[in-house]
């Protein structure tokens, strides 16, 4: 009972107010995908470039009387002083031929700058890592701050997973909500797809509809080069991700508890050490509630093993 009053006065006392860096396409999609929710009472907008970041407030702003009251604001970093979350989606975005190592060193010196400020103005606050490398600056963050480490997580694989469960839906011909299969790992080129553990409701995938090796391999390479595929044609993907950030943040500001391929950093599970890859972990208002231990095969665990390596070798050119 206790606990649920105490529940209960921590959403009411608490403002539902999110404050997101980067107004270019990735961050005013979720500040419209946030509004368009209804789940926050508040956003701030930040930006370098500041009449970009006025036309996206304005233009949010105009979106409100169709979807219901949310506040927009231009934003400085004062603004994460009364927010519950900060969802970092600033830095360059990933063009066409450049992976996403390349855009390391660009994005860790911006990173780097902000994380300074962000806990100065709240030390509760839970960061929501999307600029990409993703994996390399959650670590970044984390290694800046590793007392609040269980508030720092990247939007990691959860996009990846989606893009997942779109593809084995469509040959499933199931609601991918109800397909419990996870890339894990980078998010980027060496992520791991979990097909042992894949899942339609509580039926092993295999069973449910045999895969052939080929098809597998289509599927996961559809779904990992995506990004690759929808940047040639429009040069940035946000709507997918701006879904996935709205996920995370309902899942911190309403304590939901659900389970989200994010990145954070590993102490020893598979012998990896300091590295921020994605697994399946609890997402609620603490930020990562815990982990879960997964049951992989031999070949998946050497893999995400490998995809580790990739890491700690790409974060190491930065020293
Ligand atoms: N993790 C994922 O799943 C995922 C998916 C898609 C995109 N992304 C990443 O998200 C990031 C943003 O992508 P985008 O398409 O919105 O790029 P974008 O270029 O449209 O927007 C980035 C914005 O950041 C701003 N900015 C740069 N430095 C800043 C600073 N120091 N402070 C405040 N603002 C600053 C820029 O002015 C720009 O408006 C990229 O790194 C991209 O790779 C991640």
């Amino acid at each position: 009972m206790l606990a649920e009053i105490n529940q209960l006065n921590y959403n009411v006392m608490k403002k539902n107010k999110v404050t997101i860096y980067g107004a270019g396409m990735v961050g005013s999609t979720a500040a419209y995908s946030l509004i368009a929710s209804g789940a926050v009472e508040e956003i701030a907008l930040i930006d370098i470039n500041n009449k970009l970041c006025q036309s996206q407030v304005m233009d949010l702003q105009h979106s409100v009387p169709f979807w219901g009251y949310t506040k927009v604001k231009v934003g400085t970093s004062a603004d994460v002083e009364d927010s519950q979350i900060v969802v970092i989606t600033c830095g360059s975005a990933q063009r066409l031929g450049e992976t996403r190592i390349d855009l390391l060193k660009k994005n860790a010196s911006i990173i780097k700058g902000l994380m300074s400020d962000i806990f100065k103005y709240n030390s509760d606050i839970i960061v929501i890592m999307v600029t990409n490398p993703v994996d390399i600056l959650t670590n970044i963050a984390i290694k800046m701050f590793p007392d609040k480490k269980n508030q720092i997580f990247g939007s990691g694989t959860v996009l990846d997973t989606a893009r997942f469960r779109f593809l084995l839906g469509e040959k499933t011909e199931v609601n991918p909500t109800s397909l419990h299969a996870y890339i894990v790992g980078e998010h980027g080129d060496s992520e791991v797809p979990l097909w042992s553990t894949a899942m339609v409701g509580n039926t092993p995938l295999d069973q449910f509809h045999k895969l052939s090796p080929e098809e597998k391999n289509i599927i996961f390479n559809e779904a990992k080069n995506a990004a690759y595929a929808i940047i040639e044609g429009k040069q940035s993907t946000y709507y997918a991700v701006a879904a996935g950030i709205v996920s995370l943040v309902n899942s911190v500001l309403y304590n939901k508890k659900t389970v989200f391929t994010v990145s954070h950093q590993l102490n020893g599970l598979f012998g990896i050490n300091g590295v921020c890859l994605s697994l399946p972990r609890v997402v609620g208002a603490n930020g990562i509630l815990r982990d879960i231990e997964i049951a992989i095969s031999p070949e998946e665990k050497a893999a995400i093993q490998q995809s580790a390596n990739n890491l700690a070798q790409a974060e190491s050119t930065l020293l």
